[in-house]
């Protein structure tokens, strides 16, 4: 039994593989074809965080492809009042087929997976979003037709999302330019394994802290919140220190004069990106990024439990 809990877990091959999957499954569901290969799998989302894109693509999408989705809140369930990851893993995977979780800890999600007899795919943690850069690696492919021959350029805070780029880079072997202040750098153990991996795959992965170099000929700027949720308390000491990360007119100009403009959202304008360059809809590819996600996310699952 697999999980899909990083992408380091994932070899190129198989980012690709879904890719495709997703791709087709994408065309399916546009083409309102009949398409059911999920008929009565059900998936289990537990959220310990708020969601929109993620409960939504997941909810929709089970149901799209002939399954369902059961919402399980804190709030509603006995995780939220003491009763342990270990016993919630063991419980929960005797009612369904396979479980999302969003969660703090990344531990937490190791240990709910060690305990799970279903696969487990992680919707977000503090440390990696792997269900964000799997779809927005699909958005790159339709828009500039492969994933390989790219420099992305990753700026703001460090945080799950900077993490996940930087695993996908390593295993895909693409250009990653990572800046953000010193403060606030990615997960150094991430680092150090993602740089081991690309001595094998040929990724180009660097951490700075000067946008403009970052973003120097990039194919694709991508930026998130500067505070991401459970960090309210830091809001104020990141802003102070990220202004000059913000994705603005003055730094796209660096860019390639094709490029592309991604965030997993939520966004907030005039922080990490300014109105002018989130709603400029030549290079902006936000709403089909966010669109991709119930493919991306459609194509994994039915990987995990071996339907095609
Ligand atoms: N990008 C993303 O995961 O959005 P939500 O927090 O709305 O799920
Ligand atoms: N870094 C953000 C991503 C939200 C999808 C957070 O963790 O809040």
């Amino acid at each position: 039994m697999r999980h899909c809990l990083s992408l380091k877990d994932l070899t190129k091959d198989e980012i690709l593989e879904l890719i495709e999957k997703a791709i087709q499954i994408k065309s399916k569901i546009k083409n309102r074809e009949d398409y059911t290969p999920l008929k009565g799998i059900i998936l289990g989302m537990i959220f310990e965080k708020s969601s929109t894109r993620t409960r939504l693509s997941f909810e929709t999408g089970m149901k799209r492809l002939g399954g369902d989705a059961v919402f399980l809140s804190p709030r509603d369930i006995q995780l939220g009042r003491g009763e342990t990851i270990e016993d919630t893993a063991r419980v929960v995977s005797r009612y369904v087929d396979i479980i999302m979780i969003r969660t703090y800890e990344h531990q937490r999600i190791l240990t709910f997976a060690k305990y799970s007899s279903v696969p487990v795919i992680n919707a977000l943690t503090d440390l990696l979003h792997p269900c964000q850069v799997l779809a927005d690696l699909m958005t790159i492919k339709e828009k500039k037709g492969n994933i390989e021959n790219i420099k992305v350029a990753f700026l703001g805070d460090g945080n799950n999302m900077a993490n996940s780029w930087i695993y996908a880079a390593a295993v895909v072997g693409f250009e990653l330019s990572v800046a953000t202040p010193v403060d606030f750098a990615p997960n150094g153990v991430v680092v150090k394994e993602a740089l081991e991996l690309s001595k094998t795959t040929g990724a180009k992965i660097t951490l700075t802290d000067n946008p403009q170099e970052a973003v120097n000929n990039a194919d694709l700027i991508y930026t998130d919140v500067w505070a991401s949720m459970g960090q309210e308390e830091q809001k104020e000491k990141k802003h102070a220190l990220m202004k000059s990360y913000q994705v603005n007119k003055e730094l796209t100009k660096f860019a390639k004069e094709d490029y592309i403009f991604m965030h997993c959202l939520p966004a907030h304008r005039e922080e990490e990106v300014s109105a002018d360059v989130i709603d400029d809809e030549k290079h902006s590819v936000v709403w089909d990024e966010a669109e991709n996600r119930t493919y991306a996310q459609l194509a994994t699952i039915m990987k995990l439990i071996g339907r095609d």
